[in-house]
């Protein structure tokens, strides 16, 4: 049992970035490119020579891939926003306990595909601000990104891409709520990324697959300079 005042259950705060690893998280709206561009960017990275861990949100370990499935399975099994909250939180945290944590305590560089910002946009406008942030510090103990890479396109393109790429298959609940829902989703990540500056940075999901993998890549360069000690 751990102790009912920890940060964290299990684990102090402190010791969730004991191993100076590098925790980056790639947001966006529906058929952003986050996948792709954080398939790039795994790769240039272990090509330069770092340990990369990739992993997803909701998704991760085994249990969290089952809440995954009950939240993006096509007859909304996952129940009323609330129940939803919960259950994103809930695969945060196991997400977090085996596979997050532990790479970042062996000082890797890891590569989350959607976190905690995907809650505040998505989950947003439907909730209250204070009990998403809640619902965030449980699942994650303050434990949250060095480094948030946001692809930013206009709903109207990132849905055409999405749908192109399922080739007719339906698309999860989320996907299939209406255009103004997709659009303050847009807003809403990008409200994060003006309040957070330092940690949120904006690229244009437009641009083409190469150049943009060129940019993330030198940002993250840049980054990897900035902490690597004197
Ligand atoms: P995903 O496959 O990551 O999205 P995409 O198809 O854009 O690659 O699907 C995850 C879906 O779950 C996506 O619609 C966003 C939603 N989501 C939330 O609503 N809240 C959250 O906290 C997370 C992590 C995802």
């Amino acid at each position: 049992m751990s102790g009912a005042g920890e940060a964290y259950p299990g684990e102090s705060r402190a010791a969730l970035r004991d191993g100076g690893g590098l925790f980056v998280t790639f947001e966006g709206g529906e058929g952003a490119g986050k996948s792709t561009q954080i398939r790039h960017l795994a790769q240039a990275l272990a090509e330069a020579g770092h340990r990369v861990t990739l992993t997803r949100e909701p998704g991760g370990t085994p249990l969290a891939e089952a809440i995954r499935a009950l939240l993006l399975g096509p007859d909304n099994a996952a129940g009323d926003p609330w129940t939803q909250l919960l259950l994103f939180a809930a695969a945060r945290r196991e997400n977090i306990r085996a596979v997050i944590a532990p790479a970042l305590a062996r000082g890797e560089i890891v590569l989350c595909d959607r976190f905690a910002d995907s809650t505040r946009a998505y989950q947003g406008g439907r909730l209250p601000d204070a009990a998403i942030e809640t619902a965030i510090a449980l699942a994650t103990g303050g434990l949250a990104p060095d480094l948030t890479i946001l692809l930013d396109l206009p709903p109207e393109a990132g849905l055409a891409r999405a749908q192109a790429r399922r080739r007719g298959a339906a698309g999860d609940p989320f996907e299939a709520a209406d255009l103004a829902f997709h659009a303050a989703v847009r807003s809403r990540f990008l409200a994060i990324a003006a309040r957070e500056p330092d940690r949120v940075l904006v690229f244009d999901g437009t641009e083409p697959e190469a150049d943009l993998a060129a940019r993330i890549g030198a940002a993250l360069a840049t980054r990897l300079a900035a902490a690597a000690p004197a």
